[in-house]
């Protein structure tokens, strides 16, 4: 409840009544009733008053909150004539005069849902304004992708087992998949693929999909989450016992076919598809010697009948890439293998696309086939789960990196074309089914992630979805509202504290646009900066005794440069106009190269490591700070992990400045590392 100070008059509306209007409103499976019912609980508890939800023929009195979907209101008085209403999932919310009720009308019922959300977050950050407002998302597909294997383990997972699968099988107590979808619901989330994309086949055989996969479909639902599912390209050999998986072969076509159809019969409003193929390792239809549509379309066909899609993610490279070719380079794959399939495609196959080019490091510049892509649609891929980024061991807060990808102006053509505008249907390429989708790992662990900081990265990863221009401060600033504190102190001092996590973590792990030099080959998490080369995963650095950085230049280098429209490709092409976040990214220099700052490479890998390892130390003495002003639970579990955190940033400082060091022999001009 918000504190007796914080109550006042527009933030402690008198209700005492919701109303939810309609038939579906008694229907416990739809969004309409979730809506009425996460109102009467949400008012109470943040108010501590006693609230009811009344029938429709009950009188609206200014102490009503009445809801509904806009048909269902006789008159929308004093809504604009064009407003957010008018695009699905929209709301609008009036709060109450002294003549009328307070209204939360939604474009459908799914709106409502997101429209009660939208209010109870208001109210409970003490902010209900009295003036009426609403919202619309700018992109339909808001997703998640976790990757949840069928013995209960998650890939890349740090906050404990699957809450959807134990033993092979969907488990049996799905009641935190309900909370799941409540979480997902209240930051305006709708689609969750539910497996891995290392799939496993035998979640499709009839016993699962009946016994199981419809059950989780079911409980999310009425939270307006639908569910997709990950698939092996090999399942017809695997699973059906066919001699091929030959996207051609007929026999292929028709196991997918009546797949698909069983998948219907259980899931009526089955989202798609996501395909990790030829990627990595797995099958797909180049181990056919097919194109990669031809692969997608074996999917989209059966699909199209009930408005499902394929989504093809665009992560297809060589992992068995040799360095001792200087044209060999990984980041350039995605466009290699799909900007020419542009006309390829069926019109339900979304290529699904990594921001960057490599692998959610520390830092990348924008993946290219964003802009390469015209007919085709895409939509880019995060990371909550913090893979390269401390793994939920390091508090790292990711919405300022998300921000400055969706703010990024590819040029296509010459013309603006932000990164969050191309991913809108009202984009430079008008897609009319383009979005967000992102790798989470909630588990079982009380902390959903095993952070009680890294929630705050899947919050604002919901509310980027929907507002992909947000300030990722002010969406910080809401989450510790919501979550900890309205305390102003605690406000200030936690969003100072994230606000300084990401540019920390790349200060101690890889800067200048190297990536994040932590253990490439196994674990993905403590720092070894000499595996990043001479592996085939063609995530390296080139570094030598002398210089280091990937030249990508289209004169010299690897041509990754030249995949992006003309105006980008020029300032990446010169050193001179690549900014130095990115210079080893797209450069290949000597350590003694003077950056614009002044300072040459090497002694700015030993400053921003120093400085980084230093902000990573006063983390847990600003934490302390807010001892008896939240919880003490939750207090300590962050304590210790933010002193296990400032320990390890030690750790990758020293490591990461020795090996440089070791390997140029050029000593700290501040005498911290070398020999003096
Ligand atoms: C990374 C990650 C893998 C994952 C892959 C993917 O490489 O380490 O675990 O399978 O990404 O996105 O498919």
């Amino acid at each position: 409840a918000l504190p007796e100070s914080q109550r006042t008059a527009t933030n402690s509306p008198a209700i005492d009544t919701v109303i939810v209007l309609g038939d579906e409103a008694s229907d416990a499976s739809s969004p309409l009733s979730v809506a009425g019912r996460e109102l009467v609980d949400g008012i109470s508890k943040i108010l501590g008053r006693s609230v009811s939800l009344g029938s429709s023929s009950s009188q609206h009195t200014s102490s009503t909150l009445v809801v509904g979907v806009r048909d269902a209101f006789t008159l929308l008085e004093g809504v604009p004539s064009s407003s957010p209403l008018d695009h699905t999932d929209g709301y609008w919310i009036d709060p109450a005069s002294s003549s009328s009720p307070s209204r939360i009308i939604g474009h459908d019922a799914r709106g409502v849902l997101y429209g009660a959300f939208a209010y109870l977050s208001k109210l409970a950050q003490g902010r209900l304004s009295s003036e009426a407002w609403g919202s619309s998302p700018r992109a339909p597909i808001r997703w998640i992708n976790q990757w949840d294997n069928m013995d209960g383990t998650i890939e890349r997972g740090y906050g404990g087992r699957s809450l959807f699968f134990e033993g092979g099988a969907i488990r049996e107590d799905l009641a935190r998949v309900k909370e799941y979808a409540r979480l997902m619901a209240s930051v305006g989330l709708n689609g969750i693929v539910i497996n891995n994309v290392n799939a496993n086949a035998s979640l499709l055989s009839e016993e699962s999909l009946a016994n199981g996969v419809k059950r989780v479909a079911d409980i999310m639902r009425p939270y307006g989450v639908r569910i997709g599912l990950a698939l092996n390209f090999d399942a017809p050999r695997t699973l059906g016992g066919l001699e091929t998986s030959d996207p051609l072969d007929e026999n292929v076509v028709a196991w997918w076919t009546e797949k698909t159809h069983l998948i219907y019969k259980y899931v009526p409003d089955m989202l798609g598809y996501t395909i990790k193929a030829n990627s990595e390792g797995q099958p797909g239809p180049l181990s056919y010697g097919r194109t990669l549509a031809e692969g997608a379309n074996l999917f989209a066909k059966p699909l199209s009948q009930y408005g499902g899609f394929v989504f093809y993610r665009a992560f297809v490279y060589d992992h068995h890439l040799r360095e001792d070719n200087p044209k060999n380079d990984r980041a350039n794959a995605a466009v290699d293998f799909f900007a020419h399939l542009d006309d390829a495609f069926d019109d339900n196959v979304v290529v699904q696309v990594k921001f960057g080019p490599i692998d959610f490091q520390v830092r990348e510049p924008v993946s290219p086939l964003l802009a390469r892509l015209r007919k085709t649609k895409a939509v880019i891929e995060f990371m909550v789960a913090q893979e390269y980024m401390g793994q939920q061991t390091h508090a790292v807060y990711l919405a300022p990196q998300w921000q400055e990808v969706l703010a990024f102006d590819m040029r296509v053509d010459g013309k603006p074309s932000l990164v969050r505008d191309i991913l809108s249907p009202s984009g430079p390429f008008g897609w009319p089914t383009t979005g967000y989708t992102a790798v989470v790992n909630v588990g079982r662990d009380t902390t959903w992630l095993g952070h009680h900081l890294a929630m705050a990265n899947l919050y604002a990863y919901g509310r980027l979805t929907w507002a992909p221009e947000s300030d990722a401060r002010v969406l910080l600033d809401e989450w510790t509202r919501l979550t900890w504190s309205t305390d102003p102190e605690v406000v200030e001092t936690l969003g100072n504290l994230l606000m300084d996590t990401w540019p920390a973590y790349e200060g101690h792990s890889g800067n200048l646009g190297i990536q994040t030099l932590c253990d490439i080959l196994y674990t993905h998490y403590g720092p070894s900066p000499a595996s990043q080369d001479g592996n085939g995963w063609g995530q390296w650095t080139r570094a030598n005794a002398k210089s280091l950085g990937m030249d990508r230049t289209v004169a010299t280098g690897t041509g990754f440069a030249g995949q992006y429209h003309p105006e980008v490709a020029s300032v990446y092409e010169k050193i001179e106009t690549t900014p130095d976040n990115l210079l080893l990214w797209f450069h290949h220099v000597p350590y003694t190269h003077v950056l614009k700052s002044g300072k040459t490479v090497i002694q700015h890998f030993y400053d921003a490591h120093y400085e980084g390892a230093a902000m990573v130390q006063t983390f847990s003495q600003r934490w302390a700070s807010l001892r008896g002003k939240i919880d003490d639970a939750r207090w300590e579990h962050v304590a210790f992990k933010l002193a296990y955190q400032a320990g390890h940033a030690l750790v990758w400082r020293d490591s990461v400045c020795r090996f440089y060091h070791s390997l140029s022999g050029i000593d700290d001009d501040k005498k911290r590392v070398g020999h003096y």
